[in-house]
């Protein structure tokens, strides 16, 4: 392969998506649990909405007033072109939320993870990471250029044995997810903690999918495993139970103002927008002060695991919202994935690199949307596609 447009025209991911075409799907309505494709309903199986607060009234009605306000954007960074109140509302709002001193919002989850790592490291540093975070975590450690170790997924015994054998002075950063979105694992952050304490390693918790799910409040994993002062950052997504998209990191004033000055993805990046962030603070005010959202949520997540372990589903020892079901092969899980779109209930397939090499499956996620006949529905579809493929 000897050029660019070569390598676009033979790459093999482009052809899987032009032969399987699983992804990029288009949706010409949403309502509830349910969307339409190309005039059919379909039962939504694969949102990251667990709070279903996307059409909430409220949500709408913020973001509405948030655009009337300050208009549609910012046209850029707010180290130029400025902060509006709604930024620091939202920053106050989320830190006090998170039990942080202060917190750094961004225009996508996807920045801020990535600038969670990236904009604390420096060359001599090492970074220890769970080999199955998030792919905007592993950009933050390409980008920083230091060395890197992995240890195996929620083992802090293997994190410990690498921990001993590296230089004590030289700098550390230990980056976990709080909630893995494939894998639906909590990180055993106790542990994690204990095993790096010795080492005055920086952590770095990305809880995009432990926000609004896990703790009393729904203030995540960190805050759910009373582990708030132990970890340096606490990075995410407004993209999931927040109803909205962009991202944030939280910590220390010390280490939320060197991000702003540090930080390339928030420095070079436009702000989130007067709506984006006016949905995100509605929906943190919503999620804090109406738990039946979760416990709807959880009624349901209970609900649907009960069902799928009935038929043998193996879910990977899920123990959240975030289900996937694990299939193994790339053929079998295009297969499973067909036959479910043909039962009208959309999933999606996750394949390696974004799951490990014979990990293949399909991701599903419970919503408080979903009533028990929704899962009943997708249960009945997933054992007949078992049985068919
Ligand atoms: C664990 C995790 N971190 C970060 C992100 C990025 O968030 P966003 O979609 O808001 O860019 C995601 C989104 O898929 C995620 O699952």
């Amino acid at each position: 392969m000897n050029s660019i447009l070569q390598r676009c025209t033979q790459d093999e991911a482009t052809k899987a998506r032009l032969k399987y075409n699983p992804w990029y799907y288009h949706f010409d309505g949403q309502k509830g649990s349910k969307i339409w494709i190309n005039g059919r309903e379909m039962l939504m199986m694969s949102s990251n909405d667990y709070l279903g607060l996307t059409f909430h009234p409220k949500v709408i009605e913020a973001g509405k007033q948030a655009m009337d306000k300050w208009g549609s954007s910012t046209t850029g960074s707010r180290l130029a072109n400025g902060s509006r109140a709604y930024h620091r509302e939202l920053e106050e709002a989320l830190a006090a939320f998170l039990g942080k001193e202060d917190a750094l919002v961004t225009s996508a989850g996807y920045l801020a993870c990535m600038g969670a790592v990236a904009t604390f490291t420096q060359k001599g540093d090492l970074i220890l990471v769970d080999r199955n975070v998030h792919s905007s975590l592993w950009s933050g450690i390409i980008v920083s250029g230091v060395k890197v170790e992995r240890f195996s997924h929620n083992n802090p015994s293997d994190l410990q044995d690498i921990l001993i054998t590296e230089n004590r002075k030289i700098p550390k950063m230990v980056v976990v997810e709080g909630v893995y979105s494939m894998e639906g694992h909590i990180a055993p952050l106790q542990e994690i903690i204990e095993v790096c304490r010795p080492h005055n390693c920086f952590i770095v918790v990305d809880d995009a999918h432990g926000l609004g799910v896990l703790g009393d409040r729904g203030q995540g994993t960190v805050g759910y495993l009373d582990r708030t002062n132990d970890v340096d950052v606490i990075c995410g997504s407004l993209s999931k139970s927040m109803a909205s998209t962009g991202g944030f990191l939280a910590g220390s004033r010390a280490v939320v103002e060197y991000a702003r000055s540090h930080s390339k993805q928030a420095i070079f990046s436009a702000a989130i927008s007067p709506a984006q962030a006016a949905f995100a603070r509605t929906s943190l005010e919503i999620l804090q002060t109406n738990p039946e959202y979760r416990e709807r949520l959880w009624e349901n997540t209970r609900y649907y695991k009960r069902l799928l372990n009935h038929i043998g589903v193996n879910t990977w020892n899920s123990e959240t919202p975030a289900v996937p079901i694990v299939i193994g092969s790339k053929e079998r899980t295009y297969g499973i994935w067909k036959s479910l779109m043909e039962a009208g209930i959309f999933t999606v397939m996750s394949i390696p690199p974004a799951v490990p090499p014979g990990k293949d499956l399909l991701r599903t996620a419970v919503s408080a949307l979903h009533s028990f006949e929704d899962l009943d529905r997708m249960a009945e579809a997933l054992e007949k596609s078992f049985k068919k493929v």
